[in-house]
């Protein structure tokens, strides 16, 4: 059995989930979904980064302890994903104690391994980034190139990871690994950053105690990015059960924004070396969604929250215009119009039309029970190439492309039932045919979207007769041509997805 481990960045505790961690959440979901479809063992990871000066200034301006910052915080993330019907296995808290383990244990074989000294650190901090930068780095001199905020002054006895010395290793690895950073500009972005040369990194630091204490000094606690990379780790028993993680390293495929591409694809990948394991199997990098051009954030005021658009689109269509309209790869724009089109042109009326109108004469002209698919239809072969390029696409973590073939396939179904208008002829062997070969095609596309749709597709099953979940079906065997039985109750109902007006 082929096994598939994917994991979200793990969210800040500072900031509220909003759309652009949702577009990262729903998406690894969708990708675990599909596998869960092809059968395979699947571990889908996320969870919250709850160390560091950043988490420690938030709680502080709230008025409660760092613990108590990340414990509401984090059940807000665990409460939005729930809302999103996200099928996460596992979620990771840093401040747990398993976590703690993974990081002491990780960091003390780099340690052990001759890959960490101590050295007096000077440079830029922007707290928001959690990073130090160079003077050359800054916007205007004095601004941190992210987040256009003053940067601070920092200065720290603490240990260094000796990044330098993995410069030739990482890149041998990615020669060896050539698809191991998705998609390819992204990959040359990593050489880029690597073959512009790595220093020493600080790793630790004695200016807060808001982190992981380090096991051979512990005045020190390790700095946030090096505790919070180690999750990926933690959550498949690093350091506390070998076999269990040696079931699922290095097969983990990481979901991550552009944003932190540098600590995913060379710092981590160098860490992993450093202690005598295998890098990540693949890097997904994904653009920013952008609201007015702009990325979100709490400082430009211009942030979305998952619940005010479930509340006007439902769960479904929450997922499937983030996972159609904003292609994995790409900077994309939200548009509220945007979403009320797609909604509306897709799912209110491409498959939910389909649904209605194929339920709507099966009760006039074949009493209420669906035929079967005639084996020879012309919808066969359009629904064999749908699977295919859903399949491709899937593979390639191209989601919006899964999609697109899939309702291609709608279209085609609605296309022949307008060309052979059962609802004008008597009933009989021909309208029997036409209405068998659209019902086969609800139930298949049922299956093929059910990675994006959690609540429709069963719906759409229960009222084509058919029991059970087509999220609970496997591809490619149920979705091959023929399998819709014939003689099932066919039942109304009300629109599975009501048309929207836009304000
Ligand atoms: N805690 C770190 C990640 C540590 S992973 C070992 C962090 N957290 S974050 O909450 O600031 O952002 C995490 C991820 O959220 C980003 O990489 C990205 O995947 C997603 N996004 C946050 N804002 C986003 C947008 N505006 N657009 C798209 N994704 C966004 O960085």
């Amino acid at each position: 059995m082929s096994r598939f481990y994917v994991t979200t960045p793990i969210y800040y505790v500072n900031d509220v989930p909003h759309i652009g961690h949702a577009y990262t959440t729903v998406t690894a979901d969708a990708l675990a979904r599909w596998h869960r479809l092809l059968g395979d063992d699947v571990r889908f990871l996320t969870g919250t980064d709850e160390h560091g000066l950043k988490i420690q200034r938030a709680a502080e301006a709230n008025g409660v302890t760092p613990l108590e910052q990340a414990d509401r915080t984090s059940a807000r993330f665990r409460d939005t994903w729930a809302a999103l019907d996200i099928s996460n296995d596992d979620f990771v808290r840093t401040t747990e104690a398993r976590h703690r383990h993974a990081v002491q244990t990780f960091l003390q074989r780099v340690h052990d391994n001759g890959w960490i000294e101590p050295k007096t650190y000077a440079g830029w901090y922007c707290v928001a980034c959690e990073a130090y930068y160079t003077a050359d780095d800054l916007d205007d001199g004095e601004l941190c190139p992210i987040h256009g905020r003053p940067v601070e002054w920092l200065e720290e006895e603490n240990y260094f990871f000796r990044l330098s010395a993995f410069e030739q290793p990482l890149l041998d690895w990615y020669e060896a690994h050539p698809d191991a950073v998705q998609p390819e500009g992204k990959r040359n972005e990593a050489l880029g950053l690597i073959r512009q040369g790595l220093e020493d990194v600080s790793i630790t630091r004695t200016s807060l105690d808001w982190g992981v204490p380090v096991p051979w000094d512990p005045g020190h606690v390790f700095y946030v990015w090096y505790d919070a990379l180690i999750n990926y780790a933690t959550a498949v028993g690093y350091g506390a059960d070998e076999a269990e993680f040696a079931t699922w390293w290095p097969a983990v495929h990481h979901l991550l924004g552009k944003d932190i591409l540098r600590f995913h694809c060379v710092y981590w990948p160098a860490m992993l070396l450093a202690a005598g394991e295998q890098p990540p199997h693949r890097l997904h990098v994904h653009g920013y969604l952008l609201v007015g051009g702009e990325k979100m954030s709490k400082t430009r005021l211009n942030q979305i929250f998952p619940a005010d658009l479930v509340a006007d689109f439902g769960v479904d269509g929450f997922r499937y215009h983030f996972l159609r309209d904003q292609p994995f790869g790409p900077d994309g724009d939200f548009s509220y119009e945007g979403m009320v089109t797609r909604y509306n042109t897709d799912l209110a009326n491409n498959l939910g039309n389909l649904l209605s109108r194929v339920v709507t004469v099966v009760g006039k002209k074949c009493g209420g029970i669906g035929p079967a698919p005639d084996p020879d239809s012309p919808l066969a072969p359009v629904a064999a190439a749908a699977v295919a390029e859903v399949t491709a696409a899937w593979e390639a973590v191209t989601p919006s492309r899964a999609l697109e073939a899939t309702w291609r396939l709608v279209r085609d179904a609605n296309a022949h039932l307008e060309a052979n208008e059962p609802w004008k002829a008597d009933p009989g062997p021909a309208v029997d045919r036409v209405l068998g070969d659209a019902l086969e095609v609800l139930r298949i596309v049922a299956v093929l979207a059910s990675p994006a749709l959690t609540r429709a597709p069963t719906e759409i099953w229960r009222r084509i007769g058919l029991s059970g979940d087509p999220g609970s079906a496997r591809v490619p065997d149920d979705v091959a041509w023929g399998g819709y039985p014939g003689g099932l109750a066919v039942t109304k109902g009300p629109a599975l997805f009501p048309r929207l007006v836009a304000p």
